[in-house]
């Protein structure tokens, strides 16, 4: 069966992905996290090393020169990179963040045009979709693209574009028909040579430092008839639609933070002697680890079940993505909190990763919709019945 995968015992091929990317990671990812948070800067090392191995967007069908990965394969790579470093993980999610809406609603000529870059390597590509004012409520945006001779005229403001300044492209949605709610918004494609189109100042973050975000600038920028994607006014489902998708791969990163933290931390309580003897031996750290493991254990089941429905699309993916987002990344927090507990004061300082991980882990309770947000999604799917 190609495209379904076992959930409780994963195909040889996923077994051999995670070997690969947990052997990259390693030598070309890890040594450079701390880096990276320390000095807020771009992963240019991960960057370099995921395009190297073809890992950077690996989600791409082959007929637009990627490797037709299926959803499962796209987790285990951010799983395995977020273990070790979370900005890095932001390289390959976002890939598949922006370049969806391409694949669920684009025409041919889009894909063909936007797509082949990305999967070869030479472009990456955001976003858009939150705004200063349309966080949560993003339907109620007001970045605006007006009809403009065969093209569209887009002004506004978008905020918290991750990669934005990296990538070369652009998904933005905007309202072309005001006054009737979501109906009215649309999904463009805009490139960041596009005349008009600036950039805000990178965002001082509490964590993931490593990934740039940004503000985005449209001053008058005319657009190609040709760019929008899909029809007008389904720009909004199209956006939900790929959340669905992705908040999968925002769990699968949620669970690589939580599990790269109790991994350290098991090994360091074996290490660390107090009262004459490891800190393992005592049974109050036990259970933590034990909590820890099985939290981790019921994250990834979850994140995988839904990623076996985000590729066969099922009908409630919309559940299970939003569930598998809020558990993996509720659990990641306390997670990476007991983690940081575990090595007491040392787990406190930069000597060690842990507490990088817990400032890193708290953005996937916020990003791709809040987790307030994902219990709105969860409720409403449960009421329809
Ligand atoms: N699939 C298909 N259609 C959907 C849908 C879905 N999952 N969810 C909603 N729709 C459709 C509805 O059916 C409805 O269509 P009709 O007009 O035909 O009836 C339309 O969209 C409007 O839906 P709602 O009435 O439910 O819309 P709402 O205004 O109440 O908002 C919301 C719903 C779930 C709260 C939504 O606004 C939301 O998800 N907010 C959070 C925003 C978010 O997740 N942002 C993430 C930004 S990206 C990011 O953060 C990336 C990163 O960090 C790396
Ligand atoms: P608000 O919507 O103002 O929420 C404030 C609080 O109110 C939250 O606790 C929220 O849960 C709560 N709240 C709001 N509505 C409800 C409700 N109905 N019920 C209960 N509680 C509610 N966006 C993009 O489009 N592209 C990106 O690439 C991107 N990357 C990001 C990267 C980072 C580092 C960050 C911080 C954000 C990023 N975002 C991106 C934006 C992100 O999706 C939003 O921050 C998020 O959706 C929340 O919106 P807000 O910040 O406006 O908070």
């Amino acid at each position: 069966q190609p495209q379904d995968f076992d959930l409780f015992t994963l195909r040889e091929e996923h077994e051999l992905l995670r070997e690969s990317v947990r052997s990259l990671v390693e030598t070309k990812i890890a040594p450079y996290a701390a880096a990276v948070d320390q000095e807020a800067r771009y992963p240019q090392e991960a960057h370099d090393a995921l395009h190297a191995a073809d890992m950077h967007a690996i989600h791409i069908p082959e007929q637009y020169g990627g490797a037709g990965a299926d959803a499962l394969a796209a987790c285990i790579v951010i799983e395995e990179v977020a273990r070790a470093c979370m900005s890095s993980s932001l390289i390959p999610a976002v890939n598949k963040l922006a370049t969806v809406p391409l694949i669920l609603a684009g025409s041919e000529e889009l894909k063909q045009k936007y797509l082949r870059p990305v999967a070869e390597g030479r472009a990456m590509f955001s976003y858009a979709l939150s705004e200063p004012d349309a966080g949560s409520d993003a339907g109620g945006m007001t970045t605006r693209a007006v009809r403009d001779g065969d093209g569209w005229r887009l002004n506004g403001v978008k905020r918290w574009i991750t990669n934005a300044g990296v990538s070369e492209y652009y998904t933005v949605m905007a309202v072309t028909e005001p006054g009737i709610g979501t109906r009215g918004i649309s999904a463009f494609v805009v490139e960041k040579s596009d005349e008009g189109f600036t950039f805000g100042a990178k965002e001082k973050k509490l964590g993931i430092k490593g990934s740039p975000t940004r503000e985005l600038y449209f001053d008058d920028v005319w657009l190609p008839g040709d760019r929008i994607i899909g029809e007008p006014g389904t720009g909004f489902k199209t956006a939900m639609r790929t959340l669905d998708h992705t908040r999968v791969t925002i769990a699968a990163q949620a669970l690589g933070v939580a599990q790269g933290a109790l991994d350290y931390a098991a090994d360091y309580v074996k290490q660390r002697k107090q009262f004459g003897k490891p800190i393992a031996e005592l049974q109050g750290v036990q259970f933590m680890l034990a909590d820890m493991g099985m939290k981790i254990a019921a994250a990834r089941q979850l994140t995988y079940a839904a990623a076996a429905k985000s590729e066969r699309n099922d009908p409630d993916l919309t559940f299970y993505g939003a569930a598998a987002k809020c558990f993996a990344s509720d659990a990641a927090m306390e997670i990476t909190t007991d983690a940081v507990q575990l090595l007491g004061g040392y787990g406190y300082t930069q000597d060690y990763p842990l507490e990088r991980m817990m400032r890193d882990a708290k953005i996937t309770q916020i990003y791709e919709g809040t987790n307030q947000i994902q219990r709105v999604v969860m409720a409403r799917q449960l009421l329809k019945g």
